[in-house]
Parts: structure tokens; sequence; C-alpha cells
């Protein structure tokens, strides 16, 4: 058997639609489109790739889009300055502070400033505990994206065993508490975690989102099981010359696809849904703290 692609550069496509069509509805009832404000601080090249990503799709839906550039060696209390300043200006509906910060910066005092309204991250303590405890509130992107293709893939979620392998607070954690809410029997496992193997062998969803190239071996997953790809690595791709490079996942992903029932390639899978839910989320921010009207979202076409 060969496993199905999950294709989630066609799915964020879909969503993108719909979100063209929303902000095109706000704009003619308000005349004025949301505003998203992009943080990048130093010159890593990964986060320079996709804070522009950001920016380019946001203004491809019709929603403004501002990157602020500013220099590794700033203070921490300049940055978190800066942030505030975002957090009371009327104008912005989102502000993300791309991570991972330049070594001594403190991201946990910098995200502690953004306004949880405008929290489009899902990152602040307000928002991790509207999660925690049920309630409406922004989820962070990467792991909306997961339970997005994985509910594309399979449906009803319900009694499903996930486990998702990685416990950062930007996927990890929040992943665990969202597929939770869909009624799956979650396990969060780690670089701790004892019969790693075996733990995922046990999974019908497997998650991993740890940053390491293609640790998630075939013999890993269940015969049929459905595998969210979370990690994007660049590892050396001699074939294509000297210092050419690739971009992998954290599977193995040609000998996965002789046993999962499902997988999201990489690159073109969480990836690309992670932007849509952060577009989807500055949409939501603007309305809810405008006063405007929710626009219909369900309308989304996802693609089979
Ligand atoms: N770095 C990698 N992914 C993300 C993300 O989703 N949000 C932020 N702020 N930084 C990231």
């Amino acid at each position: 058997m060969v496993a199905r692609m999950i294709d989630g550069k066609a799915m964020s496509a879909a969503l993108e639609q719909t979100l063209e069509h929303a902000v095109a509805n706000l704009v003619k009832a308000y005349d004025v489109a949301p505003c998203l404000y992009v943080v990048l601080v130093g010159e890593d090249p990964a986060s320079q790739v996709y804070v522009r990503n950001k920016t380019r799709r946001t203004l491809a839906v019709g929603m403004r889009s501002i990157e602020i550039k500013l220099p590794a060696t700033i203070s921490q209390s300049a940055l978190e300055d800066q942030v505030k300043a975002l957090s009371r200006d009327p104008d912005v509906d989102g502000i993300l502070v791309q991570l991972p910060l330049p070594a001594g910066l403190n991201s946990d005092a910098v995200i502690a400033c953004i306004d949880p309204a405008k929290d489009v991250d899902g990152l602040t303590e307000v928002s991790a505990g509207r999660l925690l405890l049920g309630r409406p509130g922004l989820r962070p992107c990467t792991p909306t994206g997961c339970v997005i293709l994985a509910k594309h893939s399979l449906g009803d979620l319900s009694g499903s065993h996930v486990v998702v392998i990685g416990r950062s607070i930007l996927v990890g954690k929040p992943a665990g508490l969202l597929f939770l809410a869909q009624d799956c029997t979650v396990t969060l496992a780690h670089s701790r975690t004892k019969n790693l193997a075996d733990v995922c062998k046990s999974a019908d969803i497997l998650v991993p989102a740890v940053g390491c190239p293609e640790m998630v071996k075939a013999s890993w997953i269940k015969p049929g099981a459905t595998v969210i790809d979370v990690g994007i690595n660049k590892v050396a791709d001699p074939r294509k010359g000297q210092g050419a490079a690739r971009l992998v996942g954290d599977v193995a992903y040609e000998e996965a696809l002789e046993v999962a029932g499902a997988i999201t390639p990489v690159p073109g899978g969480v990836g690309p849904m992670t932007i849509a839910c952060l577009l989807h989320n500055t949409v939501l921010a603007a309305c809810a703290r405008r006063g405007w009207a929710n626009p219909d979202l369900t309308a989304a076409k996802w693609p089979t």
C-alpha cells in the first residue's frame, strides 16, 4: 500500500480563497482591511524566509501587513517597548513576534507584552489559558493546521490515539490540547520518553514536531496510520551540487509512504497550513476587536 498524500498546499489555498472573500466583504462594509504586524529580530535566514512568506500571503488575501525589522543587538527593554506600542495602536489587529529570538533576548517577557486580543500566534498566557480551559480564543497556528489536516484526512477524530512528539509551547503542548478537544486520546512524547518507537507505533495519528531530520522510521508507524509531519529541516544535498540543500521533515518520507495510510509531505504539508491559520486568526482578531460581524469562514472548499 502506498500512503495517500495530504496536500497542505491545496488545503491552504482553499482556506485562503475563503479568507480573501471574507476580507473583501469586510473592506466593503467597514472601509478598512485587517492589519498584521510581524516583528523580526536579527538576520536568521530561515526566519527571514518565513516572515517574507507570511507577509506575501497576508497581502495576497487583501489584508495589510507590515514588517518591523530590528537588529539582533536591540535591548530587551527596547524590544518590549516596541511590542507594547503595537499593542496600544488601535490600527494594529495582529502582532506576531517571529521566534526564536536571537540569543540573550527573553521571548517569554516579549510575548507578555502582546495584547491578547491581537495574539494571532496564540502564545500569550491568556490565549494558552483559554485553550487549556476549552474557552474560545486565538489558537496557535501550526497545531491548528495539524488538526485541520488530520480531520480532512480522517473525518471524525473521536477516540483516535494521537501521539505528538515534542512538548514545545509553539507546537507540542497546544497540539495535545487541540487533539484532546477533538475527543482524541493524546500521548505527548518527548526526548525522555522510553521506548519512543513503540509509543509511536501505537498511534492512529502521529505528529512529530521535534526538528530532527528523518528521525521517524517506517518501523515506528502503525500500518494505515495518518502521519502529520511538523518538522522542517534543511539538510545537505550533495547530489544537487556542493553546498546545495533540501528540506526534509522529521519523518523518513519515502519509507513511511509504504506503511502509513496518509502522510503530509515536507515541504507542502503543515507549513502552508500554518500561514493560512495565521491569516484566519488575523481576520478573527480584527472582527472581535473592532466589533465587526464575524464573516462566514465555514465555506472553505477543501480539496478532496
Ligand atoms: N517560528 C517558527 N514557527 C513560528 C510560528 O508559528 N510563530 C512564531 N512567532 N515564530 C515561529
